[in-house]
């Protein structure tokens, strides 16, 4: 199955406004010109209506970090699903284990804002993940399970055809500490036959799991050539032009 690879860059809270607009420039400078691969680009929000217009005319696309999922209202602090779409954002994370485990953020939560991500034409990136508490016990299959149970499977079909899922094993962020190409191809392998068996295989085949927790330039050719991973979710080495953009060419393929 020829699914198009995704190079996805997380910044989290980093960079300053003058740090990331460098980013881009050097990014949008060093893309391959034979782009077969998507690069998407979640900022912290307060800088993507500057990014979004860098970005126009170019093949990267603008990603917010997390959303909520009510059109407007008293939520202080809080941006919107419809607000980021208005302002021509592409993509948005939802279900990072960063906002589950420091937010308290539940799978019914992340299952409305999957709902509002959908309904303002955006694509999410739904991320799941086990801890290493959970994988030590060797119950990560069915904790990955549940939290696409619970938050992406009541969509219809046309609907999950355009989420893009993000298996992130909580114990490889940020740890330098990667799955190996055989732990990250049996969980993705896990997860496609678990949208198999909801949607279909036709629909299944066409849906891009892609993998995040510590990928580099090293290591992300070998992770991206499993058969079941279609690219990768990258924090810490997308902060630094030459590593992003030899992840992007690992995907490029
Ligand atoms: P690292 O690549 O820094 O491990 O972060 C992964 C991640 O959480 C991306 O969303």
């Amino acid at each position: 199955m020829n699914r198009k690879k995704i190079a996805a860059a997380n910044w989290k809270m980093n960079l300053s406004q003058d740090e990331g607009d460098q980013l881009i420039q050097d990014i949008i400078a060093g893309i391959p010109g034979n782009l077969a691969c998507e690069v998407v680009i979640a900022p912290p929000a307060i800088y993507l209506t500057q990014m979004i217009k860098q970005l126009e005319g170019t093949d990267l696309q603008p990603a917010a970090q997390n959303c909520h999922p009510e059109v407007s209202g008293a939520f202080t602090g809080e941006i919107s699903a419809a607000m980021f779409s208005r302002i021509g954002v592409k993509y948005c994370l939802v279900g990072h284990s960063e906002r589950r485990q420091l937010f308290d953020e539940s799978n019914q939560f992340i299952r409305e804002k999957v709902d509002a991500i959908l309904e303002n034409q955006m694509i999410p990136v739904f991320c799941c993940g086990e801890s290493l508490a959970l994988r030590q016990r060797n119950e990560q299959n069915d904790f990955v399970r549940l939290q696409l149970e619970e938050s992406l499977f009541h969509l219809e079909e046309e609907q999950i055809r355009k989420v893009v899922v993000a298996y992130e094993p909580i114990w490889a962020i940020g740890t330098g500490v990667t799955a190996s190409p055989e732990q990250a191809q049996e969980m993705h392998a896990f997860i496609r036959l678990m949208l198999t068996g909801r949607y279909g295989q036709t629909t299944s085949d066409t849906i891009r799991i892609l993998y995040g927790g510590s990928i580099k330039s090293d290591n992300a050719s070998i992770l991206f050539s499993q058969p079941d991973v279609d690219g990768g979710l990258v924090g810490g080495a997308s902060l630094n032009a030459s590593s992003f953009l030899s992840i992007i060419e690992a995907a490029n393929t």
